[in-house]
This record gives structure tokens, C-alpha cells and sequence, in this order.
């Protein structure tokens, strides 16, 4: 019997119009542009400025793209699920928010908490469930508006982070594309280094919690920074080994985007040359779940079907993934 695959049919992402530049952010917090791109990598990042408007319009916005895109009605849509850490309100979901805007009111849809794995871990999801036959034509969106949960006060972690959405369609495919292999995990030796202490259950809103600025995300940037390079290059080096994919077979490695000089300690450790790393950090910054899709929306022209394609994350917690798969399409 042939075994059915999930495939990544369709990408579609959204940026706010708002370009924060590091001359700007340093004229907010004690940096500079020189620090910034030669420690992070990144020139500018994208914000959302406009009123009355949070996470779900960013995915809204991608989400839009990719079914118009990919010809398709929002009705035709069976899942949703959607990545991200900044859900414009405790509840209900972004991901009840967007079906009700763009009216997939058949879909089944929820929201996916794992931070900087998000997409990782949601395409992890959403591939079984497209696998087992139960659904056809399932959309992962990672949406993050990070300058939500940003301290422009604090000069560590302001100029790490962006906003933006992107998505994909899965659908199921007995072709010999799609997804693969995976490595998904979480070690727990993240939980006290990068996280947001306030707005939970444990310590909701209080004077106290908004004077102390324990809304805004917190990092530990060295040890993540340590763990996140020995991680994310292990679990690359590991899918590659383990499907016997060769360096000159790899077409591309698609990384999180959290910090240049992590993704080049990858690249370096799985033996791969920069023309075959997708790379956008520079023009967005972290935007957490929407990095990964982000790079197939930047570099959807350049793929083609049956490149081989590995993709790696890590975040908070610590989670950590990697993905193998074969690109399912040609460019339009
Ligand atoms: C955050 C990060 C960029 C900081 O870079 P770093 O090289 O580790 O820098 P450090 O925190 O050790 O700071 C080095 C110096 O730069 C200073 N510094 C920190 N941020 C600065 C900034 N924006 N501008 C100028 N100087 C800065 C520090 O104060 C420190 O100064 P000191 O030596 O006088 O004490 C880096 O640790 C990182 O990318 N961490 C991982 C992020 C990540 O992977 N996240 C993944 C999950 S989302």
C-alpha cells in the first residue's frame, strides 16, 4: 500500500509596513547599528503599528495571500492551526478569530503555544493529522507580534525581535514528496532563561507585575544563545546522517531566525556553503513562529520540486526540532 505523506502545497506571509531600523532603535536604547549587525545580524525589523490591531491580522493577512494564491476557499479549509505566543487575547484563539474574519467555519482550529518551535512543532502536528486521511487541506500559520511583549527600554533584547505571519497549506500526497523525518523535542533546561514571567495564572496583572516590566519577555542571552547552537547544529547534523543526505544533496537548510552567527555554526557543522541556508533575519529580525515560514515565502521562487529540505528550530522551554522533507512544487 502506498503511504500517504503530508506536502507543503502553498506559502503565504505578511509584514506590517512599519520598518524599525537599527539607527531608530538606537536612538531609543544605548546601541548601535554596528553592535547590532555584527553580534545578531539583523538591520531592520518590521512592527505593527496600527490601532485595534494584534496577532490575528497578521495571520489574517497571510493567511489571505495563500489562499488566493493557491485558489482556494476559505470553506474548502478543514484545518487550522495556528503557532504563536501572542494571541491578541488570553482567549478566544487567534486561530477562533481568524476562521470567524475570513468565515472557515468548518475548520477545526486551535492555537499551538511553543514559542520559537512553534512552526516546527506545529508542522509536526498538523502532518500526522493530514497523514491519518482525517483531513485534506490543513493551513499552519506562525504569527508572532513580538514588539507586544518587547522592552524598547531594554537594550538586550528590543533589537532581537519582529512581526510577522506566514503560512502554509498541507494536503496529503502519495508522490515521493513532503515530510519525511523529524526530530521533535524539549530538554526543560530552558525554563528559567527565556521566558514571560507575568499575565498567567501564576502571577496575572497586578501594579506590581506592570512596575517590575514583568510583561515583557525575558532572556538569558548567553546560555540560550550556547544551547540553541549545539542543539539546533545536533539535530541538523542527525536528520542529515540518518537519511544519508550528503551536503552537496542538500538543497536548502532552513533555520530559525534568532541569530546570524548561530545560523552560521550550523551551516558550518552540517559541512553546507551560505548559498544553501535561507536567510532573512537581517530585514525582520526574530518573529519567532513566523521565521521558518517566512523563509519559504521570501525564497518560494527559488525551490523546486524534489529539493531536499531540512529545517531546524529552537526556543524556549527548551524546544528544539528539525524537519527533512522533499518541496512538493515547482515555482509558479
Ligand atoms: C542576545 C545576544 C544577541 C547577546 O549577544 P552576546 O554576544 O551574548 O552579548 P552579551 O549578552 O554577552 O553582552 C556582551 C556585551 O554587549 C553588551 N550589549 C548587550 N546588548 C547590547 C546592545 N544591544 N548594544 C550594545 N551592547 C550590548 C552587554 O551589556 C555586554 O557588555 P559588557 O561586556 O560590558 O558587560 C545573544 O546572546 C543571542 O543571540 N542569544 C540567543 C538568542 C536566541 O537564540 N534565541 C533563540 C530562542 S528565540
Amino acid at each position: 500500500m502506498t503511504s500517504i505523506k503530508a506536502a507543503i502545497t502553498g506559502v503565504g506571509g505578511y509584514v506590517p509596513d512599519y520598518i524599525l531600523n537599527n539607527a531608530e532603535l538606537s536612538r531609543m536604547v544605548d546601541t548601535s547599528d554596528e553592535w547590532i549587525t555584527q553580534r545578531v545580524g539583523i538591520k531592520e525589523r518590521r512592527i505593527l503599528k496600527e490601532e485595534g490591531k494584534a496577532t490575528s491580522f497578521l495571520a489574517i493577512n497571510a493567511i489571505k495571500e495563500l489562499l488566493k494564491k493557491t485558489n482556494t476557499e476559505p470553506g474548502e479549509i478543514d484545518l487550522l492551526v495556528v503557532s504563536t505566543i501572542t494571541g491578541d487575547m488570553r482567549f478566544p484563539t487567534v486561530s477562533n478569530l481568524v476562521c470567524k474574519e475570513l468565515g472557515m467555519t468548518t475548520a477545526l482550529n486551535f492555537d499551538l503555544s511553543a514559542a520559537c518551535s512553534g512552526f516546527v512543532y506545529g508542522i509536526e502536528t498538523v502532518s500526522r493529522m493530514v497523514e491519518s486521511g482525517a483531513y485534506k487541506k490543513a493551513i499552519l500559520v506562525g504569527a508572532d507580534m513580538m514588539s507586544s511583549i518587547t522592552n524598547y527600554n531594554d537594550r538586550s533584547t528590543s533589537p532581537l525581535f519582529g512581526d510577522a505571519a506566514a503560512a502554509v497549506m498541507l494536503e496529503p500526497t502519495t508522490e515521493d514528496v513532503g515530510i519525511i523525518d523529524r526530530i521533535i523535542g524539549f530538554d526543560g533546561k530552558g525554563t528559567d532563561f527565556l521566558y514571560l514571567k507575568a499575565g498567567g495564572s501564576l502571577y496575572p496583572p497586578t501594579y506590581e507585575t506592570i512596575d517590575n516590566g514583568d510583561h515583557f519577555l525575558f532572556q538569558e542571552g548567553k546560555t540560550v544563545f550556547k544551547s540553541a547552537v549545539s542543539t539546533m547544529s545536533d539535530i541538523s547534523v542527525d536528520i542529515m546522517k540518518r537519511n544519508n543526505i550528503s551536503s552537496d544533496e542538500l538543497k536548502w537548510l532552513v533555520p530559525h531566525q534568532a541569530n546570524m552567527r548561530i545560523i552560521e555554526a550550523v551551516a558550518r557543522r552540517m559541512g553546507i556553503e551560505r548559498e544553501q541556508v535561507m536567510i532573512n533575519i537581517d530585514r525582520y529580525g526574530n518573529t519567532t513562529a513566523a521565521t521558518i515560514p517566512m523563509c519559504f515565502w521570501d525564497y518560494e521562487k527559488q525551490l523546486k520540486k524534489g529539493d531536499n529540505v531540512i529545517i531546524a528550530s529552537f526556543g524556549a522551554g527548551f524546544t528544539f526540532g528539525s524537519i527533512y522533507l522533499k518541496w512538493a512544487y515547482d515555482p509558479a
